[in-house]
């Protein structure tokens, strides 16, 4: 019958054959129109409002986003069904949120992205179930999850059920943590209890005057405790970047932040079954990245860990991840032989490399996101130890730095460890030395393990003959330089078989590539629990 109405002109068609391509011609535009109307949003003046600010919209966000033409688009036309405060007399395009899926560098995603033009992107029943239901299906398909956040919080006007959907949404994060790779994207407002799904996701990412995160608003704040403070200094991009360690990218602008989000997805893999995309091996950019150029001489001299990263990473690269917070600890993404590797390095140029409270939460948490995801992981050593002080007791340097050491001893990925420099004291354990279980521990000559420096070992125990001495000054040098001989060195730590090689810097890369080629198959027995206890 179709065939016929397709082939026949319309002239030699029946009177019912005519009705019959009417009436599809009706239905097809019909579904033109409802989609016109679905596809407007909050219209053309929340639009101009949207775009005034220097946003993009919702739709356009997840196309610049995913491959071209890869977005399909489902629930288009969810309605919601409240009824209180004349909500029935509303339309809501898309209940205010966009979901479906597609793809990046041609690997399926699921994806949402709320629509501020529309009731402030504010999340309802209605809402909250379109981006549950694209959480389902990427969970079901082991995909990762990408989720815009552009929103006036929960949906005043439906009560109750605006507060179960965000449960929901929070429950889901936790379910899908460590399954599939979650990332979150700030561009908006994301107030009150919305916050917390994006501090349960792997990645948050931020935006220069436009994201903004807070539980409690400004207004508030002044009407509880008479502060003054702008949503901007409150709860702005650079805070969360610098201050708070809430964002783990943050960007100039939009586009600057969908490029960051796309580079992430080419070190990650897209599930915990899997691993990350292999790519064709390149050497570094040695003319740039020396590794003896980028090593002071002077063992007191600090320098820039991400060079040292340079010099022996695939093409030099390195993505780095919390750039501009606890900035003492460097963390990323790079390559070695084409293979993803997870990067924790202590910074001299910041506070000596320093373990701290804020440090300790970034290295624990990548640590564990590498562990869930399958990827191996690289440390780079060279601290004096934890950060002594009344603040960082006080702040609770216990607990945090305690995370470190749990997260380096639960991880079942291959683990190896660089000692650059200094190694001392609770650093040397917690920077996954082999008793934490790393599977190779490799020193340069330069490396100095001990329980700590020369100065305040000398201090300690030479106490009483350098007070008696004519000149003190003379004799602690004396008793540091016989320290240092006797410890300062990697060769006390070799003997015992706590470092397995002594290297030259200029080895590292060959001996690194060949640790992880071995590791390749690596397996652990873990002792069956139902989870650990980890000191959050
Ligand atoms: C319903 C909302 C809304 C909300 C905004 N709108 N937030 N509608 N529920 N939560 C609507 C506005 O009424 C307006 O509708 C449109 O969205 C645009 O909002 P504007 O205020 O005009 O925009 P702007 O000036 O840019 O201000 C944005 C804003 C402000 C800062 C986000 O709207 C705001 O403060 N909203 C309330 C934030 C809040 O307190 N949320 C509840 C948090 S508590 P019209 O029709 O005029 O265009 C929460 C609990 C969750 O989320 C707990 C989970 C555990």
């Amino acid at each position: 019958m179709q065939i016929r109405l397709i082939l026949l002109p319309e002239s030699s068609l029946t009177k019912n054959e005519k009705k019959l391509i009417m009436s599809l011609k009706q239905k097809s535009l019909d579904l033109k129109n409802r989609m016109r109307e679905a596809l407007s949003g909050g219209g053309s003046k929340a639009i101009e409002k949207q775009k005034a600010v220097g946003k993009l919209t919702a739709r356009e966000r997840i196309i610049a986003i995913l491959d071209a033409k890869s977005f399909h688009e489902y629930d288009l036309f969810v309605e919601h069904a409240a009824r209180d405060f004349d909500m029935d007399k509303k339309y809501l395009a898309g209940d205010g949120v966009i979901t479906g899926t597609g793809t990046v560098f041609g690997h399926p995603v699921c994806i949402y992205a709320q629509d501020f033009t529309v009731a402030g992107g504010s999340l309802g029943y209605a809402h909250a179930k379109k981006i549950t239901k694209v959480m389902d299906q990427a969970m079901k398909m082991k995909v990762p999850l990408i989720g815009i956040n552009d929103s006036g919080g929960a949906r005043i006007q439906e009560g109750v059920n605006s507060l179960a959907g965000y449960g929901e949404i929070f429950y889901r994060n936790t379910q899908a943590s460590g399954v599939i790779p979650q990332i979150s994207v700030i561009l908006g407002p994301c107030a009150g209890g919305a916050v917390y799904s994006p501090a349960l996701t792997d990645f948050v990412f931020v935006v220069d005057k436009i994201s903004k995160m807070f539980i409690t608003g400004p207004e508030v704040i002044k009407t509880v405790l008479g502060e003054d403070i702008s949503m901007e200094d409150l709860g702005g991009a650079r805070i969360h970047a610098e201050k708070t360690g809430n964002a783990h990218f943050y960007a100039e602008s939009e586009q600057e932040c969908f490029d960051q989000i796309k580079q992430l997805c080419t070190y990650i893999p897209w599930n915990n079954l899997k691993k990350a995309d292999r790519f064709p091996k390149k050497p570094p950019r040695t003319r740039q990245y020396k590794i003896d150029d980028v090593m002071p001489s002077d063992p007191r001299q600090p320098y820039d860990v991400r060079d040292i990263i340079k010099s022996f990473a695939d093409d030099s690269e390195f993505f780095e991840i919390q750039k501009l917070w606890a900035a003492n600890i460097v963390i990323g993404f790079s390559r070695l032989d084409g293979q993803t590797i997870g990067i924790v390095g202590n910074q001299p140029l910041v506070l000596a490399g320093v373990l701290d409270v804020d440090s300790s939460d970034k290295a624990a948490r990548f640590i564990r996101y590498c562990d869930a995801f399958n990827i191996p992981l690289l440390t780079l050593v060279d601290l004096p130890g934890y950060l002594p002080g009344v603040d960082q007791e006080h702040a609770g340097v216990i607990r945090h730095g305690a995370k470190i050491l749990y997260a380096y001893s639960e991880a079942t990925v291959p683990k190896l460890t660089v000692i650059m420099r200094k190694a001392y004291g609770g650093g040397y354990i917690a920077m996954c030395s082999h008793h934490l279980r790393a599977d190779f521990v490799f020193a340069w000559p330069m490396a100095e393990i001990a329980v700590m420096g020369p100065e305040g070992a000398a201090n300690i125990i030479f106490r009483n003959e350098i007070k008696k001495a004519a000149d003190p000054d003379k004799v602690r040098q004396e008793k540091m330089e016989e320290y240092k001989q006797k410890f300062a060195n990697p060769y006390v730590a070799a003997a015992y078989g706590y470092v397995d090689a002594v290297i030259e810097p200029a080895e590292t890369r060959k001996m690194l590539m060949h640790a992880l080629d071995i590791s390749s198959s690596k397996s652990v027995d873990v002792v069956f629990k139902k989870h650990g206890v980890p000191p959050f």
